[in-house]
């Protein structure tokens, strides 16, 4: 049974384990490397919750490339919009770059389809998503996601970035809680997370 405790009194249950996290990102590092191999690779990486995946994922890519942040956090009054208020722009200019922008989770795609208008407008050559985890029970939009880790069912997770309410960024698995915050009680087993990348 993989549980863990990281200080408070109850353990989480794990969804997705460090090392099948670890061997997934070392997979679409291979892919991206070959993929975008001479071409000018401007990874774009989406705070808060993909800066872990993105700091791993770098350095699973073997190709020369640049990485730059964007900061967003949500609108209270515009929630399922997929409007969200940048709080950190990028610093480095992606025209007519290959932009691959890199996500934790697309669950309805209202998020990435906004952050993908919106850098459009800079005039990249190409933008393509790279995202961990994909929720596509919970799907509004349809969004192409070529780089894809793993499809999730319709859960709400914590960890390898990712939080509830700012906490739970620092647990290395990825797991899941209930909506209350409290565990799940009732595991899934990582095999059943999916292991396939989009085509
Ligand atoms: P979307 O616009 O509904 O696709 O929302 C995407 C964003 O919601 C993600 O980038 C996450 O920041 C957040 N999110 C969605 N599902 C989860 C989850 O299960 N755990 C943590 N954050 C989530
Ligand atoms: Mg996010």
């Amino acid at each position: 049974m993989n549980s863990f405790s990281t200080g408070e009194s109850s353990p989480r249950k794990v969804l997705i384990p460090q090392n099948r996290l670890q061997e997934r990102v070392s997979e679409l590092g291979n892919e991206i490397s070959q993929a975008f191999a001479e071409k000018d690779l401007a990874i774009v990486a989406i705070l808060k919750g993909s800066f872990i995946f993105a700091a791993d994922l770098l350095r699973a890519i073997t190709i020369p490339c640049s990485i730059d942040f964007m900061g967003i956090s949500s609108y209270a009054g515009q929630p399922r919009s997929g409007v969200v208020q940048i709080t950190k722009d990028l610093d480095q200019s992606i025209a007519d770059r290959n932009v691959l922008l890199v996500e934790d989770i697309i669950d309805t795609g209202l998020t990435a389809t906004y952050l993908i208008h919106t850098l459009r407008q800079h005039h990249p050559a190409s933008i393509d998503i790279c995202a961990l985890l994909d929720k596509s029970a919970r799907r509004i939009i349809d969004v192409s996601i070529p780089y894809r880790g793993f499809e999730i069912p319709d859960v709400f997770v914590v960890g390898y970035g990712m939080d509830f309410q700012q906490q739970f960024r620092n647990l290395p698995d990825i797991a899941i809680l209930k909506s209350n915050g409290s565990p799940k009680t009732d595991v899934i087993h990582p095999d059943q997370a999916g292991n396939k990348s989009a085509s």
